[in-house]
This record gives structure tokens, sequence and C-alpha cells, in this order.
């Protein structure tokens, strides 16, 4: 199994993710708030590339069946239901909802991965039930597809990735990776007890604490509480049953 780490939204060009299956991930905090939505009972997650989709979708849906969900730069969209915290998309808001949420870089990294074969959306909350999933259903080509920031690396994302390969590989002895994916893995496996200390100075983590968001960065940094893995169909992001554990 060959499995690429790309590090940025904007350098998941086609030729990179065409036919294979893509792993998105974008730790604070889309992915998070992916997986949170799905676990929480919603019908399913529309992840939309720009606001105005985002609201044009939602005039084509049953107005109580649906919930706007998203940011930019952080800060919740004007006229939205709820911004882009995980903490916001609970049982009682979500359950029997879709989600239609367009955030700055996760959406973006997501419809990157539009020419993939298959998509599905990893964070630390759900990374070994992902790496499960990869391990028992494809056995070829695996690119992950980190959001990053606003064009740049983000180490989160790529602490992510190596927490996928990390379990992946105690699955799996055929495991290649590319350079990035051997640095994730590498960075993941010294320091997955201690997530916090290595993010604290990282950009996006310290812009969301002060921003106030303090709750969710602690709460997007917990490892495997959701054994579940999302996968796209039709446009939206479901929880597959057979894969989650
Ligand atoms: C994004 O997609 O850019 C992030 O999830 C931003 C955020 O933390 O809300």
């Amino acid at each position: 199994m060959r499995i690429d780490v790309i590090a940025t939204a904007d350098e998941a060009e086609e030729q990179k993710v065409k036919g294979k299956l893509a792993v998105v991930i974008d730790v604070l905090r889309a992915t998070s708030t992916i997986v949170t939505a799905l676990y929480n009972g919603c019908k399913g997650v529309i992840p939309v590339y720009d606001i105005e989709r985002a609201r044009s979708k939602a005039c084509e849906l049953e107005p109580l069946q649906c919930l706007l969900g998203g940011e930019r730069k952080g800060i919740m969209i004007e006229g939205f239901h709820h911004g882009n915290s995980p903490l916001e998309y609970t049982a009682e808001s979500v359950r029997n909802k879709y989600v239609i949420l367009t955030t700055t870089n996760g959406t973006k990294a997501i419809h990157h991965a539009k020419t993939a074969t298959d998509i599905t959306i990893a964070s630390f909350l759900n990374g070994q039930a992902v790496a499960k999933y990869i391990g028992r259903h494809f056995c070829d080509q695996v690119v992950m597809i980190c959001a990053g920031t606003e064009g740049n690396f983000s180490l989160e994302d790529v602490l992510c990735a190596g927490k996928v390969i990390d379990e992946l590989i105690n699955i799996r002895n055929d495991v290649y990776l590319n350079d990035l994916g051997i640095a994730a893995k590498d960075l993941y496996a010294n320091n997955k007890e201690q997530l916090h200390n290595i993010l604290s100075h990282t950009f996006h983590y310290s812009r969301l604490v002060s921003l106030g968001f303090d709750e969710d960065v602690a709460f997007c940094m917990q490892q495997d509480i959701y054994p579940i893995v999302p996968v796209y169909v039709d446009e939206q992001f479901i929880i597959n049953e057979k894969s989650s554990c």
C-alpha cells in the first residue's frame, strides 16, 4: 500500500488524487466537527466550498431538516445556525438534520479531493477507526490531504496523518510512505502522549485559543472517542456502517 501525505489543500492537484482513496484531515476544526455531527446523529454532512452555495443548498432542503454551519477565519458566518465548533454539534441540535458546512480550509480540501475514487475524513477523534477501514478495505493507493491553514502547512493535520499511519502499520506490513508520511509517522510516534505540548505554539491552535476557543482545541485533541468512518456518497458524508466498529 502506497500512502502519500500532502501538506496543504492547495497542493492536492488532480494528478495526485485521482483514482485513489483520499483521507481529508483538518483537525482544527472542520474534520473534528464533521465526525462529531455524524456521531451525534445528523443525517449527513454536506460540505460546500463557498458561502453562497451553502445558502442556496439550504434553500433546496426543508428548513427544519437542515442546519447551516461554518466559519471564515474561525468566526461564525452571519445568518448561519452554527460556527465550526464541534461542541455546537450536539445530538439535540443535529439529530435527523442535514448539516451544510463551509469552512476556510477544510471544505476546500474536501473540494480538492473530489476526483478521488473514495473520500473519507480523519481527525484525532476517529483516527484509529479510519486506519482500520483503510487497512481492511484498501490495498493500493491512498492520499492523505492535510487541509493546512490558508495555504500554509499546519502541524496538527500532519500529526493526525501520522496517527492514522501509526495505527495502520500495526495492521499491515506493506505500507510505503512519501517523505512527509515518514516525518508524520515519526512525529506522531514521538509526541502521541503530549499533543498539546507540541501544538500549543502553532499558528492555528494559538489563533483559536486567542479567539476564546480553548475548549474546542482541547476537545479536538482527544483520541479515538468516535469509532466511526465517514464516507462521501451523493455529495454528503454519512457513516459507513460496515466499517464502524
Ligand atoms: C478551516 O476549515 O479552515 C478550519 O476548520 C477553521 C476553524 O478552525 O474553524
